[in-house]
């Protein structure tokens, strides 16, 4: 069994080369990645010299590239994590998020028409569902949310999941999707809100918190999405979606208060900011249908996740020093300078 997994140096797909490489020794694990801002080879050094493991730096909308890629390593099963993921940065600059989650995954697709796969996994997201309204606790995405994007990061990546599902109806390529809520966890780029608020609190920094803090987001730890994601592509129905989320929902600044807290930090370095353009309210997934068919459920619960993150960050200092004090701090400018 040989999966090619796209967007491996990345957080998630990180995690995900990790799980499988543990989960299934047997198995032969392909990473495709640009390498881009977020894609980070460090991510990937314990697993370098696994020989089941294989990397080859390649862009998914290249389409030479990709097929030269399939011609040559034959993948069974294609996981598609690449995608330029940083909603701030798509308000800034929407080209390159089209171009890599629209095109990209295009890209994937034709290579597996052409080719022959036993599956195609998307890896979608629950910002593609919109926002839902602070005061309806009650209501929660299903799989039968009509989508409804805010930003050209959920726009892009509804974009991407329609044309995953035409590609099944028209060509019938064997497709999955997954849509999950937010996840935290290693190896997670500074630029999201949990790793930068961890980076910069250890750095006495001030706490940068969008708008009064009260958006809520529904929080998974990265190795349940990774579990999920392996049980989908073994036991999930072709041609299906399945929300995936872990019933834990938090405001903003309750998280950056417990970053502080954990760290032994003042809240005095929590900084109220000018509130992203079109924030999504609030993001809560009802799992009940990969529950009921593929029996997942989350097993890290937030309060011990949380912990083991920011542990993480303690002991990798050297990763994210490395990001924060590279092209990270143009960025970081940019973005926070006088806002
Ligand atoms: P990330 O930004 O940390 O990593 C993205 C990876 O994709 C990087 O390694 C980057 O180099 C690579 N990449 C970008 N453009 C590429 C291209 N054109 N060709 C090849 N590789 C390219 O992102 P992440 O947070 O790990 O997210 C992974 C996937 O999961 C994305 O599809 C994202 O939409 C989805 N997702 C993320 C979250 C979350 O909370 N982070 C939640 C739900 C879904
Ligand atoms: P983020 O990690 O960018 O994920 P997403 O926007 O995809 O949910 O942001 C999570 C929440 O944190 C979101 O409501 C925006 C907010 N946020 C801040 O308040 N300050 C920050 O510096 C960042 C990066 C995010």
């Amino acid at each position: 069994m040989k999966i090619l997994v796209t967007g491996g140096a990345g957080f998630i797909g990180g995690n995900f080369v990790h799980y499988m490489l543990k989960k299934h020794p047997e198995y032969d694990i392909l990473c495709v990645d640009k390498l881009t801002y977020a894609g980070n080879m460090e991510t990937l050094a314990p697993v370098m010299d696994n020989t089941h493991f294989k990397f080859v730096k390649a862009d998914i909308a290249d389409r030479d590239a990709i097929f030269k890629i399939f011609e040559e390593e034959k993948p069974d099963i294609v996981v598609n994590f690449a995608a330029e993921s940083h909603v701030d940065r798509s308000i800034e600059d929407p080209g390159i998020f089209l171009k890599t989650n629209i095109l990209g995954t295009q890209v994937m697709m034709d290579a597996c028409r052409e080719y022959g796969i036993t599956r195609y996994h998307q890896v979608s997201t629950d910002e593609v569902y919109g926002d839902l309204p602070l005061d309806r606790p009650d209501l929660f995405f299903t799989e039968e949310t009509p989508i409804h994007t805010s930003s050209p990061y959920s726009a892009s990546k509804a974009s991407a999941d329609l044309l995953v599902l035409a590609y099944h109806r028209t060509f019938g390529l064997p497709v999955t999707i997954s849509r999950c809520s937010n996840n935290y966890g290693p190896y997670h780029f500074p630029e999201k809100l949990i790793p930068l608020m961890i980076a910069n609190a250890l750095n006495d920094k001030p706490l940068p918190v969008y708008g009064k803090g009260e958006n809520i987001r529904d929080w998974l730890y990265v190795e349940d999405h990774c579990k999920a994601i392996d049980l989908i592509i073994h036991k999930g129905k072709i041609g299906e979606i399945y929300n995936i989320g872990g019933h834990n929902e938090m405001a903003n600044i309750d998280i950056v208060r417990l970053i502080c807290k954990e760290l032994g930090k003042p809240e005095s370095l929590i900084t109220y900011v000018a509130d992203r353009k079109g924030h999504d309210m609030r993001y809560a997934i009802d799992p009940t249908k990969i529950h009921n068919e593929l029996g997942w459920l989350p097993e890290t619960m937030f309060k011990d996740g949380i912990k083991k993150t920011i542990q993480w960050y303690l002991d990798n200092r050297q990763w994210w020093e490395n990001i924060i004090n590279g092209e990270y701090q143009d960025y970081y400018k940019k973005m926070y300078e006088g806002r």
